[in-house]
């Protein structure tokens, strides 16, 4: 049994903001006591770095952090040495786009990918493109920013080498059909990405059944710590891709004369020291959320935003972007006021909700607005902050909104 008010308990953020209404968890998420204890613990009596010491403490550190690998894969059904652990998604992204650059491209290649992404799957895309010379392409979406298979397929050419997509957008919430995508693509001997960034989070991940060639998320936005991202790649990339970073813990030897032989694991994308109690810390957060179970975490998001959205087209003043997506942040525009001023208005009254452009620069091409309000919500949101989130958005209108700054 799904029990949101126990569940809340386990969140000292609603202990020490007891009226906040947080709905930016597409921002970043809460944190649970048991990852603030695992990354408390590593400060408090388990400090040492991982992969480079004989000594208990240190091989007890390297326990811990290989165990979070074995828990991502876990978490996601791939195997362990398919995890790689970066600085968050976007530096996972930035990592893979620089590697199949070095490796798998060349002037004139094709990237499919779309017009609802989040920059940090564009501009890396957007760099090769000046500099390398390869070719960004769009592939259609419809008015709530859902892949038109039937547009994709067409679009499947020689050129064509990659496809790079979020598999649902962090605005507004549309959820792409991956596993078809990925099919197609191979079909044609295109790589897959998935930016996991808005899914990974909120339901089931099974990167197997999929068959994407990679997967990137952050440990943030699923109440792990900040500085930790995820790379899923199949075997045959995290054994040869060119890593952006070089340094200690990636190379299995170097000469004078500059040779150099990389590890074949995925510790050939973890250089330097890596971020090991948040690493730590996330091996607490997925035992929590395996605990809590995906699937009814899914379950639970999918009514709560129902619920959401259905009030929320009862208000006339309302302009609503996303109803058809089940899943995702409802977002929304109060009809002529300006959507930060409403988030102002919002704020005000103690809501925490995102506003502006969500750094999808380019979906006003398919919304036709620069600016929306998002209401973004995870699996300790309960119906009763919803009713007062409605409540006040009723409230707003271009003289309360503007109101509150006089
Ligand atoms: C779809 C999507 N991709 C990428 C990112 C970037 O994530 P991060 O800031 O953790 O690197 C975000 C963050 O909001 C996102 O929503």
């Amino acid at each position: 049994m799904f029990d949101v008010n126990k569940i809340r308990n386990d969140f000292p953020m609603f202990k020490s903001h007891p009226n906040l209404i947080y709905f930016d968890n597409g921002a970043t998420t809460f944190k649970p006591q048991v990852m603030i204890d695992a990354v408390n613990d590593f400060y408090t009596s388990g400090t040492a770095n991982v992969h480079r010491g004989d000594y208990e403490l240190s091989l007890h550190a390297d326990y811990l952090y290989d165990e979070t690998r074995k828990l991502t894969a876990k978490f996601i059904h791939a195997e362990e040495n398919e995890i790689a652990f970066t600085h968050n998604d976007t530096a996972s992204l930035n990592q893979i786009v620089y590697g199949l650059a070095k490796s798998h491209l060349k002037k004139g290649d094709v990237i499919l990918t779309s017009q609802v992404e989040h920059a940090s799957n564009l501009l890396p895309w957007y760099r090769l493109d000046k500099e390398l010379g390869i070719v960004v392409e769009y592939i259609p979406v419809d008015k709530q920013g859902r892949i038109l298979l039937d547009e994709f397929k067409k679009m499947m050419r020689k050129e064509v080498k990659v496809v790079s997509l979020a598999s649902v957008s962090n605005v507004l919430g549309s959820e792409q059909p991956i596993k078809e995508i990925t099919k197609i693509a191979h079909e044609n001997g295109v790589i897959v990405i998935v930016d996991g960034a808005q899914s990974v989070p909120h339901s089931p991940t099974d990167v197997k059944d999929l068959d994407v060639d990679f997967l990137t998320f952050s440990a943030h936005k699923m109440c792990g710590p900040g500085g930790v991202g995820i790379i899923y790649g199949k075997r045959e990339y995290m054994a040869s891709m060119e890593p952006q970073l070089l340094g200690g813990g990636m190379n299995a030897r170097f000469h004078s004369d500059g040779t150099m032989l990389l590890k074949e694991g995925p510790e050939r994308f973890e250089a330097g020291t890596p971020n090991i109690e948040g690493v730590i810390g996330f091996g607490a957060t997925l035992n929590y959320l395996m605990d809590l179970g995906m699937d009814s975490i899914h379950q639970y998001e999918i009514g709560l935003r129902k619920y959401f959205k259905d009030k929320m087209k009862e208000i006339d003043s309302i302009i609503l972007y996303n109803e058809d997506n089940p899943t995702g942040p409802i977002t929304f525009n109060v009809k002529d006021v300006f959507a930060q001023d409403a988030a102002g208005y919002l704020a005000n009254k103690n809501i925490a909700v995102r506003s502006g452009n969500h750094c999808a620069k380019i979906l006003h091409e398919i919304i036709q607005t620069d600016s929306t309000i998002r209401a973004s919500l995870y699996f300790y949101n309960t119906k009763e902050e919803v009713d007062r989130f409605v409540e006040t958005v009723k409230e707003i209108n271009l003289e309360s909104a503007i109101g509150i700054f006089f």
